[in-house]
């Protein structure tokens, strides 16, 4: 029976959500799947020899964020003899450049990607920019995820390559973009986010929980400023006790655990 390995990084769970559907497509085509949360999937620990590996991450300031990039070439080497596909979820309706960064590190090499794809998904970075989605679009948007997993899964295992990937000029314009918003927008925000003391009940899961350990609850900037925004702490608080510019957190919540 053939394997696929699965591996995510997942802010406010949309990301985790497609590629469960992955999972379920795959297994319906009588491929045997492990999933992991790319930062808990130990690879030296992991001996299983796998056949196909489906790759994905949000995409942040139009390209996937360093946190997955580092941890997909450290966990997933170039001389690993697998066939891939990398998908992004984003809020864009159109193609970004997240794709040329692996695809450009993955050529000539064992790692065969044949397929680069990205998911439309609900906004979820509105309560620091852009516009909500209306919440009437969110049951399209994850029934449209669904039928294209399926797809993109056929066309995947029947051979056939589905590259999609910006030109060059527009990855390296996107990587300065990048990195000036995590030098400043990112780290300005971060500085405006507070935790309101009458609803915290310390329990600490957003500290522990954080990919990044960014947090420290006891302080009046308590999200520091190696934050990268992700959202999971201020999404998961069980008092929803986390505010930016001292208004209360709008959380995000399409998709349930
Ligand atoms: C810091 C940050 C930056 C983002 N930048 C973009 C962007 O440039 N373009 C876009 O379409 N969506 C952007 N988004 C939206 C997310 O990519 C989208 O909602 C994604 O599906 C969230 O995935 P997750 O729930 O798995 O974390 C951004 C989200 C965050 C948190
Ligand atoms: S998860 Fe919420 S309640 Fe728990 S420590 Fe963090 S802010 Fe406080
Ligand atoms: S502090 Fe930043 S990196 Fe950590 S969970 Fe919160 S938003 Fe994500």
């Amino acid at each position: 029976m053939n394997k696929a390995l699965i591996l995510y990084f997942s802010g406010t769970r949309n990301t985790k959500y497609i590629a469960q559907l992955f999972k379920k497509a795959f297994e319906a085509r009588n491929i045997q799947v492990d999933i992991y949360d790319i930062l808990k999937y130990d690879a030296a620990g992991n001996k299983t020899k796998y056949d196909y590996l489906v790759a994905g991450s949000p995409i942040y300031v139009e390209l996937y964020p360093e946190i997955f990039i580092t941890n997909i070439k450290k966990k997933v080497a170039k001389n690993t003899k697998i066939k891939a596909i990398f998908f992004a979820t984003q809020a864009a309706k159109s193609l970004t450049p997240s794709f040329n960064e692996v695809y450009n590190y993955y050529k000539n090499s064992d790692v065969e990607i044949t397929c680069t794809d990205y998911f439309r998904m609900p906004n979820n970075f509105y309560n620091f920019l852009f516009t909500k989605t209306p919440v009437s679009q969110y049951r399209s948007l994850l029934d449209n995820a669904s039928k294209k997993v399926e797809l993109i899964t056929d066309e995947f295992l029947s051979g056939s390559r589905n590259i999609k990937k910006a030109s060059n000029a527009r990855y390296y314009f996107t990587k300065v973009m990048y990195a000036l918003s995590y030098k400043f927008y990112i780290p300005s925000a971060a500085g405006k986010v507070s935790i309101n003391s009458d609803r915290c009940v310390k329990c600490k899961a957003c500290e522990k929980n954080c990919p990044t350990k960014s947090l420290d609850i006891n302080s009046s900037t308590p999200v520091l400023k190696t934050c990268i925004m992700c959202q999971k702490c201020m999404n998961n608080c069980s008092q929803n006790a986390f505010m930016y510019k001292n208004k209360e957190f709008d959380v995000y919540k399409p998709i349930e655990s």
